[in-house]
């Protein structure tokens, strides 16, 4: 997948509507170079009063808030892209976006979004996916990053990582297991798609060496 022919860097949007950790995590990887060849142009929150908003800033990385409080999703969607687009983004990358993507912005995007989800899809999507897998009393959990699709957290898997799930495990001491290694992985992915070593084909996304 080649994302772009002429430009030097590959250049990242991040959707952001909480704390950012995995934010952090890509921007601390494109500055190491975990990522190659590639920069933040934007981070974009849909909540005004995001924690992830303060750390991005601290980063020095450029923000917008683009409220979706009372608005229909594809208007919201639309906005969002003009951004994008605005900011000349090459990629997007879901961290804790936490709205469904409209038709639109997908069918905009196809194949140039990721998402990091904290289970082993396509076992427990949506929300509360740690409580979903302590509930169903499962050993392994784990995250996933994928391609999104117009279903939710169905798009093709590029990647996941596996973790135990422990007898004594609280939803709070899953999630911190687990955020440990969505961190690496978020990196691992994007780092993958940057350089053009996945294609998507179907459901599958299939390395190329
Ligand atoms: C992560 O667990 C991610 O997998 C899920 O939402 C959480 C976001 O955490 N989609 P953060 O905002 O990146 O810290």
């Amino acid at each position: 997948m080649r994302l772009n022919s002429n430009k030097e860097d590959v250049r990242l949007g991040i959707l952001i509507s909480g704390r950012g950790s995995n934010m952090i995590a890509l921007a601390d990887a494109t500055r190491e170079d975990r990522i190659p060849k590639s920069q933040i142009a934007v981070v974009i929150s849909d909540q005004p009063d995001a924690a992830g908003l303060v750390r991005a800033k601290e980063c020095g990385l450029q923000t917008l808030v683009i409220e979706r409080f009372g608005r229909r999703r594809e208007e919201h969607d639309r906005e969002i892209v003009s951004a994008l687009k605005a900011h000349e983004v090459d990629l997007v990358c879901l961290a804790g976006y936490m709205r469904l993507l409209s038709p639109y912005f997908v069918q905009a995007y196809r194949n140039r979004i990721l998402n990091i989800h904290p289970s082993l899809l396509p076992c427990f999507p949506g929300l509360d996916a740690q409580r979903q897998a302590l509930a169903h009393g499962v050993k392994w959990s784990g995250c996933t990053v994928h391609f999104v699709d117009e279903t939710l957290d169905g798009g093709p898997i590029i990647t996941q990582r596996v973790v135990p799930v422990l007898d004594d495990d609280t939803e709070e001491t899953l999630s911190t297991r687990i955020l440990e290694q969505e961190h690496v992985l978020y990196a691992e992915a994007v780092a993958l798609v940057v350089s053009g070593k996945c294609e998507v084909v179907g459901r599958h996304v299939l390395r190329k060496n």
